[in-house]
């Protein structure tokens, strides 16, 4: 009789052991994702050991003629820390006066221009920030043509303008129509405010920081 009560002693112990367990499982008894199991940002494990999250690989493209778009494309490269690559033109003169009266033209029709082959590869980027100057209210010839020659690569895009002042929002919209996809953000600088280091930087950060939201490491 003795050796009967402690046996069901134990089996009601084993019994609530097991009912606990089933209760709580612990996400890795389960096989769910770190995301299933609600971790805030992904991590890559090697052999057990915690790796940094995965950083969104971003690169910075533009066309400048005087210089404004470049700066403003190397002060956004650096601090998204992402590679940028300058449009170089084959066969066209857009210097001095008649060359400019070229370009408004070249720009106004909606003309492209022959790119040389980019020391970079669209396509091994999560998202490409485009940057013109703006031409004739509209984009530049150069940028049209990376954009339609490029489009498929893109799989995420953002783009920026400088500008004397004003056509920017006509020059996105066409932007937006040769990518065949929404910028995930946008922003335009005024010559003066390239002129200006400090009033550059105050348009930069914002942007940035729109930019690294949309491409959140979570969304890779
Ligand atoms: C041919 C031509 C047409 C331009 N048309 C416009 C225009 O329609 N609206 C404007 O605000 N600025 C216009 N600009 C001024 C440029 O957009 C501005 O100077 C820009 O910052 C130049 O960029 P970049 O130095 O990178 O070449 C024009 C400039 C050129 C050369």
């Amino acid at each position: 009789m003795k050796k009967f009560a402690i046996f069901c002693v134990a089996l009601l112990c084993a019994a609530v052991m097991t009912a606990a367990e089933a209760a709580a499982p612990t996400a890795a008894a389960k096989g769910a994702s770190p995301q299933q199991a609600g971790a805030q940002a992904p991590t890559t494990t090697e052999g057990g050991t915690a790796m940094a999250p995965i950083e969104p690989k971003i690169l910075v493209v533009y066309f400048s003629r005087t210089g404004n778009t470049e700066k403003v494309g190397q002060a956004l490269a650096t601090e998204l820390k992402a590679d940028s690559v300058k449009l170089n033109e084959q066969g066209t003169d857009w210097e001095g006066v008649w060359g400019y009266l070229k370009a408004g033209k070249a720009a106004w029709k909606g003309e492209s221009t022959s790119i040389e082959k980019l020391k970079k590869e669209p396509k091994d980027y999560d998202l490409v920030v485009v940057g013109t100057p703006i031409w004739a209210w509209d984009l530049t010839p150069a940028v049209r043509s990376f954009l339609t020659v490029y489009k498929d690569d893109l799989k995420k895009v953002a783009f920026f303008a400088t500008e004397a002042g004003s056509g920017h929002e006509k020059a996105f919209k066409n932007m937006e129509t040769l990518a065949g996809k929404a910028p995930v953000a946008t922003a335009f600088w005024l010559e003066k405010e390239v002129k200006d280091p400090e009033k550059m930087r105050e348009k930069v950060a914002p942007f940035v920081a729109e930019i690294q939201k949309m491409v959140s490491a979570s969304d890779l």
